[in-house]
């Protein structure tokens, strides 16, 4: 395992690069991956902004914006067409960390946009008004591959899929990854693979390790070093709207998420 050297904090911010956090299989860590690789990277000083692009809410309530009493959401830049991004930004009580929320609102946009021009690409111009703001810009995408999802691979510059560590993880990945060309193909030309980070690894299985064995196999250098560990802090720090790098700082699934962030960066995935 390569060692990631803390990084050099930056004189000057932006333009972000933007990340979709994807996998159209559900619970298998987006969201808790968007939120401490964000944290992270702002605890390294980066200014980072999180897209919540799922109607559930969970980074949003992860990182205590209660979403019930917000006068716009993500939703309202999507379709109301609502032109200033940065009146919708709220900022967190995490130093560096920003977030465009959503809220249930957003289920009813997919079926909105579908008579939208150019309907793939309304993120991507949403993004564009705030991009300078910020260095890392996290979109947590819902689990689909729907058109919500297919705008976040549009405005990315690199995707993230997250797998879980279990027997059937490889299972729909290639459809993903079908996808994510398809994109690259017809409307984002930029778009690239950043990584495979595998989660809710349990290392007292064998089976865990052999599926990371598999992934590596399939997938080579695109698996990413850093390992999330299965903990019950995960659960616990989302219950407290915190990242766990706030809520058990010295926890080896603090560590991990620093380390991640350290290895986006390195990678030249991050800045
Ligand atoms: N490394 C981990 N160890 C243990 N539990 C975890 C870990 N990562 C995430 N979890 C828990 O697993 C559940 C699913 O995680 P998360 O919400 O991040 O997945 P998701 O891919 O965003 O799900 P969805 O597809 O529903 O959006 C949550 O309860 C979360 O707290
Ligand atoms: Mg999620």
């Amino acid at each position: 395992m390569p060692v990631f050297s803390a990084p050099a904090p930056l004189s000057t911010h932006g333009p972000a690069r933007i990340i979709a956090m994807c996998n159209q299989k559900g619970g298998v860590g987006k969201t808790t991956t968007t939120i401490n690789v964000a944290a992270a990277l702002a605890e390294y000083g980066r200014k980072v902004l999180i897209v919540d692009f799922d109607p559930q809410g969970a980074a949003s309530v992860g990182l205590g914006v209660s979403t019930h009493d917000l006068n716009a959401t993500i939703y309202d830049l999507l379709v109301a067409a609502r032109p200033d991004t940065r009146s919708v930004i709220q900022h967190t009580e995490f130093s560096g960390l920003d977030i465009l929320p959503a809220n249930i609102d957003l289920s009813a946009a997919e079926v909105q946009l579908v008579g939208e021009v150019a309907r793939e690409s309304v993120l991507s111009r949403i993004l564009r008004d705030v991009s300078e703001d910020y260095d890392v810009i996290l979109i947590d995408c819902q689990p689909s591959l729907g058109l919500l999802t297919v705008n976040a691979l549009t405005a990315a510059h690199g995707v993230l899929i997250p797998l879980e560590c279990e027997f059937f993880a490889l299972r729909g990945v290639a459809l993903l990854v079908e996808t994510i060309e398809k994109v690259r193909d017809r409307l984002n030309p930029r778009l690239k693979i950043d990584g495979i980070v595998a989660t809710m690894f349990d290392s007292r299985t064998l089976h865990a390790r052999e599926v990371i064995e598999r992934v590596h196999q399939a997938f080579g250098d695109s698996l990413l070093h850093t390992v999330i560990g299965r903990t019950v802090k995960f659960p616990d720090a989302s219950v407290a709207a915190e990242p766990i790098t706030r809520f058990a700082p010295n926890h080896a699934g603090a560590q991990a998420y620093r380390q991640l962030a350290r290895e986006l960066i390195a990678r030249g995935d991050a800045a």
